[in-house]
């Protein structure tokens, strides 16, 4: 896929916001993500997280508390070619808090600090995919900011409907 190739190079220059207790993944916290992604999405899609955690480490965010790992967000990017030029989006590929974290405000620091990241790399909006019945979620991003711009099907899982929800940021 374009997205692919044309993330990772991108990214070559991304500049980071001073965050505490958010870093970007490395192979020695890959595991424990996985755990985390196996314990809230029964381990679907293990493969692509994988891939983002390799070729986009810089915009795959984990979260700790007393050096624990507890959840993470993993971002791609979606460049939009137009006649003013390359338009960058970003698209939330996955967002997991452990089972025993949720509910404690860890969601919402991560979404709050990687999106003050993806401000200062000139990113133009944040998107996202979350099936229509996914309430926790969606109250989450709501509070965030973000809008629901779609509803649409077979995106999120196979016959799942899900709400594709947007914030928009200056850029
Ligand atoms: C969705 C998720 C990432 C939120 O993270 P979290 O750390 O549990 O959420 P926070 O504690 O930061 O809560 C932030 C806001 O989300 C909403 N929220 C969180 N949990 C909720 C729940 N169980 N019911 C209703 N609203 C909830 C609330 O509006 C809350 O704000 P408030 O505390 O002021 O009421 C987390 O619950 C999770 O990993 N869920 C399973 C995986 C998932 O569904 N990922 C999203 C796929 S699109």
């Amino acid at each position: 896929m374009l997205r692919d190739i044309i993330g990772p190079h991108l990214i070559k220059k991304w500049k980071n916001t001073r965050k505490e207790n958010i870093v970007s993944v490395d192979e020695t916290m890959l595991p424990e993500v996985l755990r985390i992604q196996a314990e809230v999405f029964d381990g679907k899609n293990q493969e692509s997280l994988i891939k983002y955690s390799r070729k986009l480490s810089k915009i795959f965010y984990v979260i700790k508390s007393q050096d624990k790992i507890v959840g993470y967000c993993a971002y791609y990017l979606k460049p939009e070619f137009s006649l003013k030029g390359l338009k960058k989006k970003s698209v939330i590929y996955s967002i997991a808090i452990g089972k025993k974290f949720q509910g404690k405000g860890y969601g919402r620091k991560l979404l709050e600090e990687s999106i003050k990241e993806m401000k200062l790399n000139g990113i133009c909006s944040v998107l996202l995919y979350v099936n229509v019945e996914n309430t926790p979620a969606i109250k989450l991003y709501k509070k965030m900011g973000f809008e629901i711009v779609q509803k649409t099907e077979d995106i999120c899982g196979q016959s799942e409907k899900c709400f594709v929800m947007e914030l928009k940021l200056v850029c």
